[in-house]
């Protein structure tokens, strides 16, 4: 399998940390990408129409994208079902929010380094920063029980607060976070998180 890829990416991470998770990363050709948003690739292109990472081409030659799409794929392909267990909707929904969590992040982050300081908008900022850190809340207050598994609802979060940690190291989000901070701490240990920090 080749995986079009930029290890800066969480979405990125979260796929590599599944494939690690189920003993795949020897079966994947990562192909690393350096592109801006505004821009097209023409490898990325063929494998997502999209222009997206990730997006991973199957050995059959077939395109096979996004994240949650490629998590499902892999975890299909080893079958594995503990690590995405498709019909348990704690953990789908622990996943969606994970994900929301880093595209909100990754947004912000677009406006904040790429975008021109003139045509940046601040209230929309604000919002998402708002969007942030009620997300931080619901997972300190409501998701202890299900961030013990291993799955890709755990494994989104960890890959979510690892890229704060990355992009916004002044964002503060383990004060008053005691629950989310402990889980971080041990998370952040398996072979499969600290084989896939990015650079
Ligand atoms: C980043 O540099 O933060 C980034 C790169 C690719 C995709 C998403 C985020």
């Amino acid at each position: 399998m080749l995986l079009h890829h930029n290890p800066a990416s969480p979405f990125v991470r979260m796929v590599r940390v599944v494939a690690h998770e189920t003993r795949q990363m020897d079966d994947i050709q990562a192909e690393v990408a350096a592109v801006l948003p505004i821009e097209r690739h023409e490898a990325i292109s063929s494998a997502n129409p999209l222009g997206r990472i990730p997006a991973l081409v199957t050995d059959e030659g077939h395109g096979v994208f996004d994240s949650r799409v490629i998590c499902a794929y892999l975890a299909h392909r080893a079958g594995n079902t503990d690590i995405h267990p498709s019909t348990d909707f704690r953990v789908m929904t622990l996943f969606a929010l994970a994900q929301g969590l880093c595209d909100t992040a990754v947004n912000l982050r677009y406006e904040t380094a790429l975008r021109p300081e003139n045509l940046r908008w601040d209230q929309w900022m604000a919002r998402q920063n708002e969007r942030i850190f009620a997300a931080l809340d619901d997972l300190e207050a409501n998701w202890q029980a299900e961030l013990a598994g291993v799955h890709v609802g755990s494994i989104g979060v960890a890959v979510a607060l690892a890229y704060l940690d990355f992009r916004y190291p002044d964002l503060r989000w383990r004060d008053s976070r005691a629950n989310l901070s402990a889980f971080y701490d041990s998370f952040s240990q398996r072979p499969s998180m600290q084989n896939t920090k990015p650079d």
